[in-house]
């Protein structure tokens, strides 16, 4: 039986945090024994938030990719590429552009959004209004039929659907299909402050942060705003330190909670533990990241194998859809 094909992609705006290991990552790391997948550096995607200061897009991407395989991505199993290395994105993208509707894009969630909530850009672009566009041609591309991604991509692959149907119900022909979202099942965690784990709120555990900095960083978490003396029963289920605990040391969550409920553990010594929890977790990755870091031309070439596997079935679809609207 042929594996499903599966395509996800990640924007190389800066380090890679714990949150994306847990929230993404590990599960595609998982993923790539089920599915035949293709993940995808989404340079250009960057590139429409970043242009006015585009000075860290070269060190991001190769250190995000170094995070990638240090977590356990393989080459030997999925094609790892860079979208601006395989052209037909483009071509597509244009293609997309042509069919899809303004109002789709102006009404998107994440569209208004980020217009919103960024202030620090000008995101009034034309560039910006068509990221769904080029997100619908990295996955129809494919053909992908599944798209691992978080909740806050669904309108995105919402759009995607939109525009297979369009462009199938325009040209008589079933080509694209309808992806869907695979979305993961770990709980996300939070930011150290409580807030969504984000690059911008500078409230991360970067996957190459190094002990000292873990340290520092969980003993500035946000713990249960009720307990303040150390004879305050705690409220553990309310405490995101606890929930890092959940994820990171499972085993030793039960504890924890009845620890704290009685106020027999206090809060400095249970961040102390959680942060040699999390420097022992990132250990091994980090130890691949080192051997991975001595030789930048071996990412370089897996990066330039992955773009030519993918662009001979990028290839391929586009010829089809050039076939289809007679562009010679
Ligand atoms: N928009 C995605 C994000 O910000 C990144 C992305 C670009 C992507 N192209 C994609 C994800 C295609 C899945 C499939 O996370
Ligand atoms: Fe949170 Fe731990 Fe403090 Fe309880 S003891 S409130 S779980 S940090």
């Amino acid at each position: 039986m042929t594996k499903k094909r599966i395509l996800s992609g990640m924007r190389p705006t800066g380090p890679l945090h714990i949150g994306h290991l847990v929230g993404a990552l590990d599960n595609w790391v998982k993923l790539q024994d089920e599915y035949e997948c293709f993940f995808m550096v989404a340079d250009w995607h960057a590139l429409m938030s970043e242009y006015a200061d585009p000075a860290d897009l070269k060190e991001n991407l190769i250190n995000d990719v170094i995070d990638w395989l240090a977590c356990g991505i393989s080459p030997k199993k999925s094609t790892i590429f860079i979208q601006s290395h395989v052209q037909e994105h483009l071509e597509l993208y244009m293609i997309f552009s042509v069919i899809t509707p303004l109002g789709w894009l102006e009404r998107c969630p994440t569209y208004k959004e980020q217009l919103r909530e960024i202030t620090n850009r000008d995101l009034s672009t034309f560039g910006f209004l068509g990221y769904p566009v080029l997100q619908a041609a990295d996955i129809l591309l494919y053909k992908a039929e599944a798209v691992p991604v978080g909740e806050d991509q669904l309108p995105h692959l919402e759009l995607t659907r939109e525009i297979s149907r369009r462009f199938n119900s325009l040209y008589k022909k079933d080509i694209f299909p309808q992806a869907q979202a695979l979305l993961t099942k770990t709980p996300r965690i939070l930011g150290l402050d409580g807030r969504k784990m984000s690059k911008s709120y500078n409230n991360f555990i970067a996957i190459s942060e190094g002990p000292k900095n873990i340290r520092l960083k969980v003993q500035s978490m946000f713990t249960d705003p009720l307990r303040i003396k150390f004879t305050d029963p705690g409220h553990p289920q309310t405490c995101n330190v606890h929930s890092y605990y959940a994820v990171f040391a499972p085993e030793r969550k039960k504890e924890i909670d009845e620890l704290c409920h009685k106020a027999q553990i206090g809060c400095t010594d249970c961040k102390k533990e959680l942060a040699e929890i999390l420097i022992n977790f990132l250990e091994p990755i980090q130890k691949k990241r080192t051997e991975l870091l001595k030789d930048k031309k071996h990412i370089f070439d897996i990066l330039e194998q992955g773009s030519k596997q993918a662009g001979r079935v990028a290839s391929k679809t586009l010829s089809e859809v050039k076939g289809l609207l007679n562009l010679v």
